[in-house]
């Protein structure tokens, strides 16, 4: 792990030579971010660090702590370590990574001026702009920097690499405790807990809020209400959660029917067969549109052969039908942030390609490069807002109603897996774990 830690440092020393010598300056200083209060209170927002002082730490409580960097010194750290009897402060961490970094304890959060220098040559990448011009940072979050920190964030290190695989295990050990949970008759609520607990996490350590939806729950797409009462019928159970290692997150998702054997639950197998035979074609060079593209199709195919819309699945997918079913993207970049930085930036200067209007929702237009990770994540819901739309239209009657109306109790499906591409192909992270899971 250290020597994985030691390349990825060198790696992005590297790329701060690159953004000093663009940007015509000397130092720049990352801010992992302060306490946020809540308006006209006196508690604090959960403490979300800033990725890209993540990105150089493998730490994520390091409130108020700042990064210095100058691309060819050892990268140096002022951990903010104050006397406080009223909140716990990390300890300076004994770990793999930290005799990377030059420490420097700070008792108070003012120290930090005493350490700045030429401030005009000096770039300030952090949340805290206010504080940032009131100590006289000139350059604040240049978006030249931006840009070239956030296009090589979208193509990992080994290290980050491991981080992520390692990511999948703990998730997976929450949705194996959620799944039985689900077939033991516990509630959205008590599923929750039981995926918490399988997965050591909180509710405020998870990298987004757990989507736990039984029934038509599964078709709200960000469902996080979390029902403490069982519907009086068992159909169907989605669940998307995920897991974070040293801040790199998993983002996996399965769909259950309550009846192994009934329609609904071909209709998963289907999907989920669909989703590895996408992963299987992904090739270096292609644009992820490509395959967005694709899975759209087979979702108008898998309309067609479930006898949910009675036309051939060509003229299902020109008339567009089929997005009312999918009405996301195919999946996103995954790494420090869930949705991670740059699914549509084409180059390190920051070039953006929008995704087509038909597809607003995707969020990734880039070519696949070796070392991208990505979420592969089809879906296929019975929502009623966007199947108003089709109820008065001239295609009403090629649509099966009274069995869309049945489905419609069930929510939906989706299937998300994580992956990596590599120089012949993809690789599966979710399966790897699965697989060393012995599941
Ligand atoms: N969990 C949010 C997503 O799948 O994008
Ligand atoms: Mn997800
Ligand atoms: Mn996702």
């Amino acid at each position: 792990m250290q020597s994985l830690f030691q390349q990825h440092l060198n790696q992005l020393q590297a790329l701060a030579q690159d953004i000093l010598q663009t940007n015509r300056a000397d130092g720049i200083w990352i801010h992992a971010g302060e306490e946020q209060y809540h308006f006209l209170d006196d508690q604090t927002k959960p403490f979300k660090i800033n990725p890209l002082f993540n990105y150089f730490v493998p730490h994520t409580h390091a409130v108020g702590s700042w990064l210095y960097l100058d691309g060819v010194n050892k990268p140096h750290l002022y951990f903010y370590q104050p006397d406080d009897y009223w909140y716990l402060h990390e300890a300076a961490p004994q770990a793999f990574w930290t005799a990377e970094f030059e420490w420097t304890i700070l008792k108070h959060a003012d120290d930090i001026k005493t350490h700045f220098h030429d401030l005009d040559r000096t770039l300030y990448l952090g949340e805290e702009v206010a504080l940032a011009q009131a100590f006289g940072f000139r350059q604040i979050n240049p978006q030249k920097a931006l840009n070239y920190l956030h296009y090589q964030r979208s193509i990992k290190t080994d290290y980050e690499l491991h981080c992520l695989q390692q990511a999948q295990f703990a998730a997976l050990k929450g949705h194996q405790a959620a799944q039985a949970a689900f077939f033991d008759g516990q509630s959205e609520f008590e599923i929750n807990l039981a995926y918490l607990r399988a997965s050591e996490q909180s509710d405020l350590s998870v990298p987004y809020g757990n989507i736990v939806a039984i029934n038509q729950h599964s078709a709200v797409l960000h469902y996080t209400r979390l029902q403490t009462q069982n519907p009086p019928q068992r159909l169907s159970f989605l669940l998307d959660a995920g897991a974070s290692y040293l801040g790199y997150a998993a983002d996996i998702t399965r769909s259950y029917s309550f009846d192994p054997n009934d329609e609904f639950a071909q209709m998963v197998q289907v999907l989920d067969r669909n989703k590895l035979v996408i992963i299987e074609q992904m090739q270096v060079g292609y644009n992820y549109l490509s395959y967005h593209t694709m899975m759209q199709q087979a979702i108008a195919a898998i309309l067609h052969d479930f006898d949910l819309v009675r036309l051939p699945a060509e003229q299902i997918f020109e008339e567009g039908i089929n997005r009312t079913f999918f009405p996301h993207g195919l999946g996103h970049l995954l790494g420090l942030q869930v949705h991670d930085v740059a699914g549509f930036q084409q180059n390190r200067r920051g070039t953006h390609k929008a995704p087509p209007e038909v597809y607003p929702s995707l969020r990734c237009t880039r070519n696949l490069e070796a070392n991208m990770v990505l979420t592969v994540e089809p879906g296929l819901y019975f929502i009623p807002m966007l199947l108003q739309a089709w109820r008065n239209h001239p295609l009403a009657k090629q649509f099966n109603w009274q069995k869309i109306d049945r489905f419609t109790a069930y929510g939906g499906i989706r299937s998300e897996d994580n992956i990596v591409i590599t120089a012949n192909g993809a690789e599966n992270l979710t399966q790897n774990a699965l697989t060393a899971l012995g599941g």
